[in-house]
């Protein structure tokens, strides 16, 4: 059976959905991230890559025919048209398969991890129960974030400026996850949140049981 709660888990660059989402799993929850299936759908033999193809050209594919990852940031970075495009493939792509696997998954709360939730709360919201985010100081989510390779901190605040604000994230979410400690406390704030999706899911799983079987 599809799982009978849905959780789309987001937060800030650098502010640990990623951390988070590893926890989640290891409690035994199914994760279905949207930055992996957006990898996949514009590798070599994806789905979206014949429809970039048709839009841009060969010039921002690579000999593989996987998305030259490099052409395609400089090109919509000088082009917000060319931005459009882009996402006007990549997004209703990315919500469906997403949905495929959030329907196949067979734990009993699923979660979905959408970087730019509150972005794109309308494509989402409908076919979530709960939203969590993963809150924490800017200072730290650039702290963090610049210290990844290939990043520094004039881009990773660069980054920062380009996404909704703290407080338009917080204002979407049900379930705040305050990370603000070490990962021990993050650890116990999960395994809390953890316990109230089991439960959550659980009461809806009962409530479908005893609808009247007509
Ligand atoms: N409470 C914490 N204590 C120490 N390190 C942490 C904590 N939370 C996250 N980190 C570290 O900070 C970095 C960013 O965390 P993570 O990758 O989970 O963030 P993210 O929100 O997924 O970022 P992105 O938006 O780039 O995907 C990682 O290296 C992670 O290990
Ligand atoms: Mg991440």
């Amino acid at each position: 059976m599809a799982p009978s709660l849905r959780v789309g888990l987001t937060g800030g660059i650098g502010s640990g959905k990623s951390m988070v989402a590893d926890m989640l799993a290891e409690l035994g929850a199914e994760v279905v991230d949207t930055d992996v299936i957006a990898h996949a759908l514009t590798s070599a033999h994806g789905e979206a890559i014949a429809p970039i193809r048709a839009a841009f050209g060969d010039a921002v594919l690579d000999r593989e025919d996987a998305l030259d990852r490099a052409a395609m940031r400089r090109l919509v970075f000088a082009d917000e048209q060319a931005r459009r495009r882009l996402e006007a493939i990549l997004h209703p792509l990315i919500l469906r398969q997403s949905l495929q696997r959030m329907h196949a998954a067979r734990s009993p709360y699923v979660v979905v991890v959408v970087p730019l939730l509150a972005e794109h709360l309308h494509a989402y919201r409908s076919h979530l129960d709960r939203i969590a985010v993963v809150d924490c100081e800017e200072t730290e989510q650039l702290r963090r974030t610049a210290l990844r390779p290939g990043m520094d901190l004039d881009q990773a605040r660069a980054i920062l400026a380009a996404q909704s604000k703290r407080d338009e994230r917080l204002a979407i979410a049900d379930d705040v996850i305050e990370n603000f400690g070490d990962l021990s406390a993050l650890r116990g704030s999960v395994t809390r949140l953890h316990a109230t999706y089991l439960r959550f899911a659980a009461e809806r799983a009962q409530k479908k049981l005893d609808l009247p079987l007509h």
